[in-house]
């Protein structure tokens, strides 16, 4: 099976494309015949990323842009360029992301940033992409990179579990708000990745932990799913469904938040 959109001669812009997941994707798209634009905010990266790209792909079938998806203004530069040089996007995958790791009140406060990046990279880029793409009125996807922490939330890192959360709820209403568009068709998709063995996951690491993905692995799992035509695309080497599970249990036992005692002091 294939999916349509992904196709010989479409357009896909990735965000985060120069590496990990994104990069993993655009190779992908590359592979399927498909032309695509890597835009990411580091430039280094961006060049060997392209020279990757070059080899499954003709160098003119791919375009690299430096984005900070953070800036409206930024992103809006991006949709010039990309429909300048390639007439359109089929594929925008929203996939930047950062997790600097946060506290709630401690220092450093990265609150600001993440929530900027992780989130409103998510929202600039559907909003700015979608209008022009569901004015082509061909068939296109639009992919947004959550996490399970943005649905578990678990303890630590809650800067980084209120990014995800938003993107999950703006993702949500994002579908809702394409299904509803006469002429549109546009599906909007949110994946969640489980633990995969990244930049921003490696910490140091050189070896790949056992049981985490990789970037290539997460990526074939999503075309699958998206040739499925789900919306969640949940990769299945993750535990929210268990994470959720033993939620509702505490909520049902009334032991989240407001029933524990405070701690002393
Ligand atoms: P990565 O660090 O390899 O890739 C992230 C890319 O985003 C980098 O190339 C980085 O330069 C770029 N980026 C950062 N800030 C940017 C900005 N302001 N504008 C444009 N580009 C920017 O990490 P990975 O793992 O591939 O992450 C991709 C997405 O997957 C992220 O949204 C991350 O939160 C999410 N994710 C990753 C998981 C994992 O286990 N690796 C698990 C769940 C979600």
């Amino acid at each position: 099976m294939s999916h349509p959109v992904i196709a010989k001669g479409n357009v896909a812009v990735i965000t985060g494309g120069a590496s990990g997941i994104g990069l993993a994707a655009a190779m992908a798209f590359a592979r399927a015949g498909m032309k695509v634009c890597i835009a990411d905010v580091d430039q280094t990266r961006l060049a060997e990323a392209a020279t990757k790209l070059s080899s499954v792909t003709a160098a003119t079938h791919v375009m690299t842009f430096v984005v900070d998806v953070s800036r409206a203004e930024s992103v809006k530069e991006l949709e010039r360029a990309v429909g300048a040089h390639f007439g359109g996007t089929d594929i925008l995958m929203n996939n930047a992301g950062i997790q600097p790791g946060s506290t709630l009140f401690g220092e450093p406060d990265n609150w600001q940033r993440i929530i900027a990046v992780n989130m409103w990279g998510i929202v600039n880029g559907s909003r700015i992409f979608a209008p022009s793409m569901i004015a082509r009125r061909k068939a296109g996807l639009i992919i947004n990179t959550g996490s399970k922490q943005g649905i578990t939330t678990p303890p630590g890192d809650p800067a980084y579990n209120v990014s995800k959360a938003g993107v999950k709820a703006f993702t949500e209403a994002l579908q809702h708000e394409l299904r509803n568009t006469r002429d549109c068709h546009i599906t909007a998709h949110l994946l969640i990745p489980g633990f995969v063995f990244t930049g921003l996951t490696a910490k140091g690491r050189t070896e790949k932990p056992a049981g985490a993905w990789t970037p290539e692995q997460t990526v074939d799992f999503m075309i699958a799913r998206l040739e499925a035509g789900d919306f969640y695309i949940l990769c299945p080497d993750n535990d929210v469904p268990r994470a959720l599970d033993e939620k509702r249990m505490l909520w049902a036992a009334g032991d989240i938040v407001e029933n524990r005692p405070p701690l002393s002091r």
